[in-house]
């Protein structure tokens, strides 16, 4: 970690405790389970995944609104310290939040005025300075003329509006990172764009920190930097953008990709499969590699036993999977699979072959 680094996660834990009658103890979900990344000053991360991977965990965890079960944060060079009420809250208040759903986010009896004052009198900014920092946050969001907008209730905005003013809530203390949680999954397709594009906006001309999330991989090059691909409570890859993009590694990375819709006209009906088969239990995580019930490069033996570390085939591109192993006697080109259902007919056809084989025998 240099002094350019503003956050490191090292090996975070988030398992919660499943009750059985509300205190016999039935299991932990492993929502998150072993990651570790950092990030610079400035520097925009998304984190995608499919529903249930872990993501809310693990921003929660960030945001210190979740204790973790193990492993450390350590947010602008200060490890922090969960026993000491007054250090998680410190965290919080550093971090800017940019909520899923902006109109549950908003307290629908204050109006923008006093949603936006409120962070600033529990951090005890000058009255004074309030007036002037509510209206450069509005300005900043595009939420103009000011004074049109500061008398209104949340009922009044749009879904649109309404995320800008999350935005501005995020913004108003000037914090070093801001992070979003699928913040426009829930806004009409017409002004996801202009969200996402404020926001990078935002970002590039205060030079924050984002953790942007989503389980939509088409959205990421609005945060163009460098991309983790988070499975079953782990980032199972983990590098920038336009590696991923033209070279995903991780065989669930390169699942996800052959389900973006292209914009060829002609490629429309290729590529389309998601990932067959269920999402991993987290409760009871399949054993080895979590990905492996799924994965139609399974080696049995391996893949099925032992978890894989991140390995790192090319200078900042890691990857959690047995294939990039450098020791790894297996060949990693032995078939290059157009779509998950040829890998999964292929796997059929494999398995066929073996019984009738047994049939054969005398
Ligand atoms: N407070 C909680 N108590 C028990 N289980 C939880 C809690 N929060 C999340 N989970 C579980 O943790 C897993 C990951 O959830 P979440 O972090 O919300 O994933 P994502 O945001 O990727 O959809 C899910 O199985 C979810 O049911
Ligand atoms: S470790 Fe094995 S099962 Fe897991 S993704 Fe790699 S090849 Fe597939
Ligand atoms: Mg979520």
């Amino acid at each position: 970690m240099d002094n350019n680094t503003l956050l490191s996660v090292k090996d975070l834990r988030v398992w919660f405790e499943l009750k059985r009658w509300g205190f016999l103890s039935a299991g932990f979900v492993r929502a998150v389970d072993g990651v570790n990344f950092e990030l610079s000053k400035g520097q925009a991360i998304t984190i995608v995944g499919e529903s249930g991977s872990g993501k809310t965990s693990l921003l929660r965890t960030i945001l210190g609104l979740t204790e973790p079960t193990g492993g450390e944060i350590v947010f602008a060079g200060r490890q922090i310290d969960w026993r000491k009420s007054s250090e998680v809250t410190w965290l919080r208040w550093q971090i800017g939040f940019v909520q899923q759903d902006p109109y549950g986010a908003l307290p629908p009896f204050m109006n923008v005025e006093r949603i936006l004052r409120e962070p600033l009198i529990i951090n005890k900014v000058k009255p004074e300075e309030q007036r002037q920092r509510i209206r450069e946050a509005l300005e900043e969001v595009r939420l103009i003329p000011v004074d049109d907008f500061l008398t209104k209730f949340p009922h009044m905005l749009s879904g649109g509006q309404q995320q800008r003013l999350v935005v501005a809530r995020a913004l108003i203390l000037r914090p070093m990172l801001i992070v979003a949680d699928e913040p426009v999954s829930m806004l009409d397709a017409s002004v996801r764009v202009e969200i996402l594009e404020l926001m990078r906006k935002i970002q590039r001309d205060y030079h924050l920190g984002v953790i942007y999330i989503t389980h939509d991989l088409s959205s990421v090059r609005y945060f163009s930097e460098r991309v983790f691909i988070m499975y079953a409570a782990k980032l199972v890859e983990k590098a920038d953008v336009d590696d991923i993009v033209q070279n995903p590694l991780h065989p669930y990375a390169q699942a996800l990709l052959n389900a973006i819709p292209d914009p060829e006209p002609e490629n429309v009906a290729k590529f389309r499969d998601v990932p067959p088969g269920e999402p991993p239990n987290l409760i009871h995580p399949p054993p080895g590699c979590r990905f492996h019930p799924r994965c139609p490069h399974m080696m049995e033996g391996l893949c099925d036993e032992q978890e894989p570390p991140a390995f790192e085939p090319n200078p900042g591109h890691l990857v959690e999977c047995w294939l990039y192993d450098p020791q790894g006697s297996h060949e990693r080109s032995t078939t290059v699979f157009q779509t998950m259902a040829d890998a999964k007919l292929a796997r059929q056809e494999e398995q066929s072959a073996k019984d009738a084989s047994q049939y054969d025998k005398p």
